[in-house]
């Protein structure tokens, strides 16, 4: 029995036995590594310690866990997923989701959220409001929702949007961003006649990619899922499937991360080691992973044009279809994947709908620093001041039973 064999019989042993009989785990593709549905959790209720731990351990082993059918019984609120994001890292508010975070940064006035009528979740209400609400506490500014609801409704034009380029969220931190998960209220079930698929190919934008990029890259980077599947890459296998030199050399290897081109920026290892396991995965390894929003990473003691090219080459290595899960998400589910061990890609999707059917309401959390077993997290009012922008820490009335 070689030592994954006997990882994942541990985790699932483990599973049993603190979370019950019924909990068990399947891949959620044949043939690949990276990924695991986890059955029998119930994440409504709060975690022991010991039943975190195993959580963040299964994160570790698998880089993509999903947890179907999550609020079946009592229903589900986003301060559950709260609370589980807590337990993987420090909770990150969306920018997004204030009324002034521009006047806020700029002449540090208090922060505010839009009026409730204003706000993601109120405006997802008024597109099919007998059959689409939002679930409780969306309001978070740790939530983000992901939709095509605002804007949406019976009587208008459906419209479509490309899939997104390839990237890792919030890579050009300090701390990078460790974890990101959703809870999926609705995922599309319209699919259509012709190709049996719920959009077509869309045309991709232009302008993401770098015109001399490699032809067999670009076509890796533009087969993308056409069921509103999230698209990932695994970085641990594409690197261990390396050859030993390439990947001393890799290692070796600091990439300088800035917001804009005129920040200098900090170097921090292209190789990222999970201080739990000792596993190694390419951490981002893109070369511009935001289009124009974010400036191009550099690889120190190579030109632009040199670090380009030095991670074409990677990009295009960890692109195959050997490395590739396209997941196809289902109402109910909480799905958790490592930033540090995975890329992934937004798909091409209808952006608005005139048909419930189509809705794409999905709530994301993203956390970075330390797992906690145990809630409230430690982080320190310094730690959080120079990691957590704009600043927050999970109120503790989110983090209770119920
Ligand atoms: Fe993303």
């Amino acid at each position: 029995m070689n030592a994954q064999t006997t990882t994942s019989t541990e985790l699932n042993d483990g599973l049993q036995e603190l979370f019950g009989a019924a909990a068990h785990t399947t891949p959620l593709a044949e043939g690949q590594h990276m990924g695991v549905r986890v059955h029998g959790v119930d994440l409504t209720q709060p975690l022991s310690a010991s039943q975190a731990e195993l959580l963040v351990r299964l994160l570790d082993h698998y880089s993509i866990m999903s947890f179907p059918d999550q609020g079946s019984t009592n229903g589900f609120r986003l301060r559950y997923l709260e609370r589980l994001a807590n337990h993987f890292g420090a909770p990150i508010p969306h920018p997004k989701n204030y009324a002034n975070y521009i006047e806020y940064k700029k002449h540090g006035v208090p922060l505010e959220l839009p009026p409730h009528e204003k706000q993601t979740a109120s405006l997802c209400n008024l597109a099919f409001p007998d059959d689409i609400r939002c679930v409780e506490d969306a309001e978070s500014p740790a939530v983000y929702v992901v939709t095509n609801l605002p804007g949406s409704g019976p009587d208008q034009q459906e419209q479509l949007a490309s899939g997104l380029h390839w990237h890792t969220d919030i890579e050009f931190e300090p701390v990078p961003l460790s974890t990101s998960m959703f809870y999926v209220q609705r995922a599309p079930t319209s699919r259509n006649a012709q190709n049996g698929t719920w959009v077509d190919d869309v045309p991709p934008v232009e302008g993401f990619y770098h015109p001399d990029s490699d032809a067999t890259l670009n076509a890796r980077r533009l087969a993308l899922p056409l069921n509103g599947e999230t698209a990932y890459a695994d970085t641990i296998r594409a690197f261990a499937d390396l050859p030993d030199e390439k990947q001393k050399e890799l290692e070796q290897t600091m990439v300088r991360r800035r917001l804009r081109v005129t920040d200098p920026g900090w170097l921090i290892p292209l190789v990222y080691t999970n201080p739990r396991t000792g596993n190694k995965s390419l951490h981002s390894p893109i070369w511009a992973s935001r289009g124009k929003n974010i400036a191009p990473v550099q690889i120190d003691g190579l030109t632009d044009q040199e670090t380009r090219e030095f991670l074409d080459d990677i990009e295009a290595h960890i692109l195959q279809p050997k490395y590739r899960y396209d997941h196809v998400h289902h109402a109910g589910d909480v799905t958790v994947w490592s930033n540090f061990a995975t890329v992934h890609n937004a798909p091409p999707a209808k952006s608005i709908i005139n048909c419930a059917d189509d809705a794409r309401l999905m709530y994301r959390i993203s956390c970075k620093g330390e797992p906690s077993y145990q809630l409230p997290r430690p982080d320190s009012d310094e730690w959080l001041a120079n990691n957590i922008l704009p600043p927050y820490r999970t109120p503790d009335e989110l983090l209770q039973t119920g």
